[in-house]
């Protein structure tokens, strides 16, 4: 029925410490709530009479066309929720017709996943302390003509995760990500806590449009745009790195005004309803990511079960599109959303 429903198999299927793992956040999850209360504090303003007999998802990200301004988040260790897993994420994202981030921390190529792709597709990387090998990735990436490579900013360091690590979940040792030769072990500890905006031109170098996910502030948006970004991510990663950083829909709106229509702003974070994507577009973003919802489809069914739950969003969207009377996702403007009144104020 939607995707409250895959969460709740993939709670009853999977061994409890990785479902920790994929459901925590870190320290007191307080921005892990904070997410879906910001979401849900939201009111929508319908218009009616509008004439919403065509009513379509589809728009553009970054110059591409995609079915629903949805993509399907970069994921780390896929494939301990099913075989394939990253693998099968790109093919699921591309039979509902959205877009995916594929994954650093992946068993496949980049290669191999930009072949499972099959529309708008993007590259995530973690930059490492070891050049040779952020090179040797960027290059990868670049020959596999991703549309876009997504710097994840906001993992200088691993945020604690407390309820995984109570769980007793361990990340596997023996995992390695092909492209890199070396074990997910041997990559945590060679992440580059100093990666800085000074190594966004190298980064520019390799030729593809630059996404920078996690900025929450319009401090790093405005420095998002003066370096010619194309589109930054307001992202918390979903409530696991810093504790008590506000909610992503929270922190949406100062950074895009921040950036004055200059770069495109997407959001991630406790997206789980088609009523949340109409909020987010009326806030300013262009598209949204969606991640664990797809683990939990994919620990349902593989890639059968990310297409499905991803169009069931689309599916979401649609009717809210319509019942907000909104044509397109071009025509949801601020005044089709309200912040509800603190319970605090008078
Ligand atoms: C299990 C898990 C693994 C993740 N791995 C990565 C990753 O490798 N790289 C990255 O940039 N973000 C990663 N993220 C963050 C997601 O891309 C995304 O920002 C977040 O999940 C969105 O919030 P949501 O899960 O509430 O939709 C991960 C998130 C989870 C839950």
């Amino acid at each position: 029925m939607n995707l409250a429903d895959y969460e709740a198999f993939a709670r009853e299927h999977l061994d409890a410490p990785l479902f920790a793992h994929l459901d925590g956040g870190a320290g007191d999850e307080r921005t892990l709530r904070a997410n879906r209360a910001a979401w849900e504090a939201l009111t929508l303003r319908p218009r009616v009479l509008v004439g919403v007999d065509d009513v379509t998802t589809a728009t553009t990200v970054l110059g591409r066309t995609v079915k629903a301004p949805i993509l399907a988040a970069p994921l780390g260790f896929q494939e301990l929720v099913a075989r394939g897993g990253a693998a099968a994420t790109m093919r699921g994202a591309a039979r509902a017709g959205v877009g995916a981030v594929a994954p650093t921390i992946s068993r496949a190529t980049p290669a191999e996943l930009a072949a499972a792709a099959g529309g708008l597709h993007w590259f995530q990387l973690y930059c490492f302390r070891d050049r040779g090998i952020t090179n040797e990735l960027v290059a990868q990436a670049a020959a596999a003509r991703y549309d876009a490579l997504v710097v994840t900013v906001d993992g200088p360091v691993l945020g604690r995760r407390e309820r995984a690590l109570r769980a007793g979940w361990e990340a596997p040792t023996d995992l390695v990500v092909t492209a890199t030769g070396l074990t997910v072990d041997e990559l945590n500890r060679l992440v580059d806590p100093g990666l800085s905006w000074r190594d966004l031109e190298w980064l520019a170098s390799f030729g593809l449009p630059l996404v920078l996910k996690g900025v929450l502030t319009r401090e790093d948006a405005r420095l998002a745009a003066d370096h010619g970004v194309g589109a930054v991510i307001v992202s918390n990663h979903g409530g696991r790195q810093l504790d008590g950083v506000a909610a992503s829909a929270e922190a949406l709106p100062e950074v895009v005004d921040a950036v004055a229509g200059r770069l495109e702003v997407l959001v991630d974070g406790g997206v789980r309803r088609g009523i949340d994507i109409a909020a987010a577009l009326a806030l300013g973003a262009r598209a949204v990511l969606v991640g664990r919802p797809v683990l939990w489809a994919l620990a349902a069914a593989g890639e059968d079960g990310v297409a499905a739950a991803l169009t069931l969003l689309r599916e979401e969207l649609a009717t809210a599109l319509a019942l907000l009377g909104c044509r397109s996702p071009e025509d949801v403007t601020p005044a089709h959303v309200a912040w509800r009144p603190r319970p605090d104020t008078p």
